[in-house]
């Protein structure tokens, strides 16, 4: 009889609470179980850290293969990596943030192929915000300038396809592309642009493998709207992707 890795999970599971030397007759079970020694550490699905103690938290946890060098795709001000001493290669559309490569993260051109153990993306996840001096600021300072109105149905899931296929070149096999995405509520609608990306990662041949909920001590409070109808949002995801089409560890 051969059993399935979902069945033999389940009896070794067994084993481990009740007879962590097995007996004869047992089903052969994975070598670091057998030793009695369970590697059973998992990282929190919620977060309520910082977004770089989290990367460096998913560094420790999900990579098969050397994360570096780590494609920032988004980089902005590069907030993720100060203080930080990993290999960062930061690309932006936007010349004004210095990055090492100006592209459009859909494109990538000359870019090479099977290069990055990481992609990062944090795309703009608000389209522009208005023409006064503070909101314009806002767009400059966080990249709020990627069309999001009625031709794109007020939402921003339309740049995901063209760059999933990008990081999925870039990416070496097994790689991992880690997603920080986050709901809005745009022209009296809820969006959800991270079930957008958890949907497209999947058709772009990408293994979703977690969700990662961080959470934000106090929530954005804007002075513009008077009544409130929707909860106001204190957190955004991060989502695990591996280039592969298995997630987890060691499972062949
Ligand atoms: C939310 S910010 C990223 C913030 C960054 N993670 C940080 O910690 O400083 C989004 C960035 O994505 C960039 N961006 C938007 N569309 C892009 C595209 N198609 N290709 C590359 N960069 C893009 C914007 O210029 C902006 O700097």
């Amino acid at each position: 009889m051969t059993l399935d890795t979902c069945t033999l999970d389940r009896i070794t599971d067994t084993v481990l609470k009740y007879s962590p030397k097995g007996e004869s007759g047992a089903p052969k079970i994975p070598k670091k179980v057998e030793s009695g020694i369970s590697t059973y550490a998992p990282i929190s699905s919620v977060w309520e850290g910082s977004d770089s103690a989290l990367l460096e938290a998913i560094f420790k946890f999900y990579p098969t293969i050397s994360p570096e060098p780590i494609l920032d795709s988004t980089y902005n001000a590069g907030r993720f990596w100060k203080g930080s001493k990993r290999n960062i290669v930061s690309m932006d559309i936007d010349p004004q943030y210095e990055p090492m490569i100006v592209v459009d993260n859909r494109k990538m051109t000359g870019v090479p192929s099977a290069k990055f153990g990481v992609v990062v993306y944090d795309p703009p996840h608000v389209g522009p915000q208005g023409r006064d001096k503070s909101r314009k600021r806002f767009d400059m300072d966080f990249g709020a300038t990627m069309e999001c109105g009625k031709d794109q149905d007020w939402n921003l899931s339309y740049l995901y396809p063209a760059f999933l296929k990008q990081a999925k070149r870039v990416l070496k096999p097994e790689g991992l592309l880690l997603a920080k995405i986050t709901d809005m509520v745009n022209c009296h609608k809820s969006k959800w642009p991270h079930c957008d990306f958890m949907r497209m990662a999947e058709e772009a041949g990408f293994t979703v493998c977690d969700l990662i909920i961080k959470v934000r001590k106090g929530p954005m409070v804007s002075t513009k709207w008077k009544t409130a109808y929707h909860a106001r949002k204190r957190h955004c995801f991060w989502i695990i992707c591996r280039n592969s089409d298995k997630c987890e560890r060691g499972i062949s």
